[in-house]
């Protein structure tokens, strides 16, 4: 959780066409076992993102946050519905035709360490994808200084391996390797959950400034409402693979109609002792409320 909660003002294309459509999309994940059925983690889901612009998406742990990341990134099984990037339907895409979206649609998880090779230098993880697409050594290589220098790293970072940096440099790491090919959209999946406070608002405020020199719009996963106020321009709020409410990140934090929302809000905690006993009792209103709502079926 981070301190300062200002909402990005941010310069979005508002109501043009969408970069990324989600429309009316159910992921179901087949059963392991015999005669078991499938499990549904997502249901009937729609939501868009316009260019330039961050959707956080928030929700308890379980509720399809991952899922819905992974289907945007051609990796879960999407039963029904379609997902729409650039106009064009990519949820029926098959591996190859994948592959061509693979420059525009990127992705930073929560844990570097695991997504980067610990064998190869910074330098070979961040020219290998440009070498793959045909760039020279030479021009890769000033890319490659390029990008070290866009997310605030020393240029000797390039001979050093991954695990000879911090967690926030290593998050930079791999924030360089998404930005490798001039990505439109990157899926952010809780990339500063496992940093100490300083780290994730510094990082936050990376992701920001990448966003206003580039213009690339983000799906920005997370379960913490003070993360998600300070880096998006909507959120969307997700409880059991459903979308419970979405709205301006003001509004949805400060203010939200749903009382699944505000039951969030309730959970986060604040630093004062009194509000906090304050917000404890509340909260557990809210939770009895909610049993109750949901035993005559009326949660929302
Ligand atoms: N590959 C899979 N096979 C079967 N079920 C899965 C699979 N991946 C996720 N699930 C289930 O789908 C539901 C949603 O999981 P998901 O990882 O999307 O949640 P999440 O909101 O990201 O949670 P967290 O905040 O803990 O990361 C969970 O009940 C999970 O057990
Ligand atoms: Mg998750």
């Amino acid at each position: 959780m981070i301190s300062t909660v200002e909402a990005p003002s941010g310069s979005h294309g508002g109501s043009g066409s969408p970069l990324l459509s989600i429309e009316g999309v159910t992921v179901q994940y087949p059963s392991k076992g015999w005669r078991k059925p499938a499990f549904t983690a997502l249901k009937g889901i729609s939501l868009d993102i316009q260019p330039g612009e961050t959707m956080g998406l928030v929700g308890e742990s379980g509720s399809g946050k991952t899922t819905l990341g992974r289907a945007v990134l051609g990796l879960a099984p999407v039963t029904a519905g379609a997902i729409r990037y650039d106009g064009k339907v990519i949820s029926s895409m098959n591996r190859k035709e994948r592959r061509s979206l693979s420059d525009e649609i990127q992705v930073v998880f929560q844990d570097p360490y695991t997504s980067l090779n610990p064998a190869l230098t910074v330098l070979d993880i961040l020219a290998e994808p440009l070498m793959t697409a045909g760039t020279g050594r030479a021009a890769a290589e000033q890319r490659v200084t390029d990008l070290l220098e866009q997310v605030h790293l020393p240029k000797d970072a390039a001979t050093r391996l991954p695990r000879e940096f911090s967690g926030g440099q290593r998050q930079r790491i791999a924030i360089a390797r998404a930005l490798c090919r001039d990505p439109r959209l990157i899926v952010c999946d809780e990339p500063v959950s496992a940093l100490d406070l300083s780290n994730q608002s510094r990082v936050l405020d990376l992701f920001i400034e990448i966003q206003e020199r580039t213009g690339v719009s983000y799906l920005f996963v997370t379960h913490d409402l003070s993360v998600v106020r300070y880096i998006s321009h909507r959120v969307a709020v997700m409880y059991k693979g459903e979308i419970v409410e979405s709205g301006t990140a003001d509004k949805i934090t400060s203010n939200p109609d749903a009382s699944y929302t505000q039951r969030l809000l309730l959970a986060a905690p604040v630093p004062d002792p009194e509000r906090q006993a304050v917000r404890r009792a509340t909260r557990q209103q809210f939770n009895a409320q909610l049993r109750m709502a949901e035993a005559t079926g009326q949660a929302n």
